[in-house]
C-alpha cells in the first residue's frame, strides 16, 4: 500500500512495478488525503483516504510506503503507518547501484540510476531521488531528500529533514544541517547550519 497518490506516489509505484523492483510485494493500491477522479495511478486504484488504513491492515496488508515528497509530511506519515502496525520496507530500484556495506533505513526510497557508495548510510524515510550520487561514507539523515541528480561527494553528512536540490554538488566532508535547504544547482563548499537555506555557486545564504 502506498500512502500518497501525487507525483512521488506515482514514482514509488513505478519503482514497485518495475521487474525486479517489486520483489516480494504485490501492490494493493494507493491511499491519499484527497481522492479525485480518476481514482487510479498507473492503473492501480486510489482506494480512499487515510480512514481506510486500519481496515487495510486488518485485511492483511503488511507493508506500506509513505510516498509524500515533503520531508516533514513523509516523516509524520511514516510514524502514523508504523503506529498502525505496517512495516515500512526500504525500497531500492533495481537500476540503482548500492555499494558494499551501505545501509538503507526503513521506509527509505532509492530511485533509478542512483549510486550509493560503499559504507554510506541512508536514514529511515530518506528519499534518494533519480540519478543522485551519494558517495562512500556519506550519512543521510532521517526523512532527508537528496533530489534528482544531486551529488554528495565522499563523507558528506546531511541532517534529518534536510533538502538537497536537484543537481546540487556538495564538497567532501561538508555537513548540511538538519532541516536545511540547498537550492537546485548549488555548489556547497562550506558547512550549512541547521535550518539554513543556501543557493548558488558557491552556495551562500539566501535565494
Ligand atoms: C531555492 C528555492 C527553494 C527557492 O524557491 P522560492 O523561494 O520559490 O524562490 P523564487 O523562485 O521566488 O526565487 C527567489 C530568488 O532566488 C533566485 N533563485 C531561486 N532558486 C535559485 C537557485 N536554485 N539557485 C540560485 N538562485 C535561485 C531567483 O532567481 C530569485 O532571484 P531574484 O530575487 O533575484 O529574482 C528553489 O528555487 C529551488 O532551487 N528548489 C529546488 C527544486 C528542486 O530541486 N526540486 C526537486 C524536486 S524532486
Amino acid at each position: 500500500m502506498i500512502l500518497g497518490a501525487g507525483g512521488h506516489g506515482k514514482a514509488v509505484l513505478d519503482l514497485l512495478l518495475t521487474p525486479g523492483g517489486s520483489g516480494r510485494f504485490e501492490v494493493v493500491g494507493l491511499v491519499d488525503a484527497v481522492v479525485r477522479p480518476p481514482a487510479a495511478v498507473l492503473g492501480r486504484p486510489v482506494l480512499g483516504d487515510e480512514g481506510l488504513l486500519p481496515a487495510l491492515r486488518a485485511a492483511g496488508v503488511t507493508d506500506a510506503a509513505p510516498a509524500i515528497g515533503d520531508n516533514g509530511a513523509r516523516a509524520a506519515a511514516g510514524a502514523r503507518l508504523g503506529a498502525l502496525g505496517f512495516a515500512l520496507p526500504a525500497l531500492v530500484h533495481p537500476a540503482a547501484v548500492v555499494g558494499r556495506g551501505a545501509e538503507i533505513g526503513a521506509g527509505a526510497v532509492v530511485m533509478a540510476r542512483v549510486t550509493i557508495g560503499p559504507e554510506a548510510r541512508i536514514g529511515p524515510l530518506a528519499l534518494i531521488n533519480t540519478g543522485a550520487i551519494v558517495e562512500h561514507d556519506c550519512v543521510v539523515g532521517e526523512a532527508a531528500h537528496v533530489a534528482p541528480g544531486a551529488v554528495l561527494t565522499g563523507g558528506v553528512r546531511v541532517g534529518a529533514h534536510a533538502f538537497v536540490g536537484a543537481g546540487a554538488v556538495v564538497r567532501p566532508r561538508v555537513r548540511i544541517g538538519a532541516a536545511a535547504l540547498v537550492g537546485a544547482g548549488a555548489a556547497v563548499v562550506d558547512d550549512v547550519p541547521d535550518g539554513a537555506r543556501v543557493t548558488g555557486v558557491p552556495a551562500r545564504a539566501g535565494g
